[in-house]
């Protein structure tokens, strides 16, 4: 059912842990699973130098949260807003469909962690005008179906 890439971001995850004087810091949930991710970025010279996550939700929003940390490190912001759930998800070879809002849960916490960074730097960022982060993730997740 998983993938040997969700299996291995799941036991051995990426970027694990919190930053203390981070940038910017994001908190996104799912309602409807209770699952919490939280996303620490520090950010330079607008690239991302560091990335940690803590992630209190299910194996795949585990690897998922890994596998974003993991692809957006020593990116730039832009290149780190053009990261969707479908790209986290295909980095892990595929999420199982009713595990694709956990891949959502990824892509939404790191636009919520730029959001805090342009907030508290006072800071414009293209697209993040556009993101609901109180959407129904579930059924999101199934429009994408
Ligand atoms: Fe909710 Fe995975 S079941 S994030």
């Amino acid at each position: 059912m998983y993938s040997e890439k969700v299996m291995e971001h799941f036991q051995h995850p990426q970027n694990v842990g919190e930053i203390l004087d981070a940038d910017g810091v994001g908190e996104v949930g799912n309602a409807k699973c209770g699952d919490i991710m939280k996303m620490y970025l520090k950010i330079e010279d607008g690239i991302i130098e560091d990335v940690k996550f803590k992630t209190f939700g299910c194996g795949s929003a585990i690897a998922s949260s890994s596998m974003a940390t993991e692809l957006i490190k020593g990116k730039t912001i832009e290149e780190a807003m053009g990261i969707t759930n479908k790209a986290v998800a295909e980095a892990l070879d595929g999420l199982p469909p009713i595990k694709m809002h956990c891949s959502v849960l990824a892509e939404q916490a790191i636009k919520s962690a730029l959001l805090d960074y342009s907030k508290k730097h006072n800071i414009h960022i293209d697209g993040l005008e556009d993101v609901d982060f109180e959407e129904d993730l579930h059924e999101h997740a199934f429009d994408e179906e």
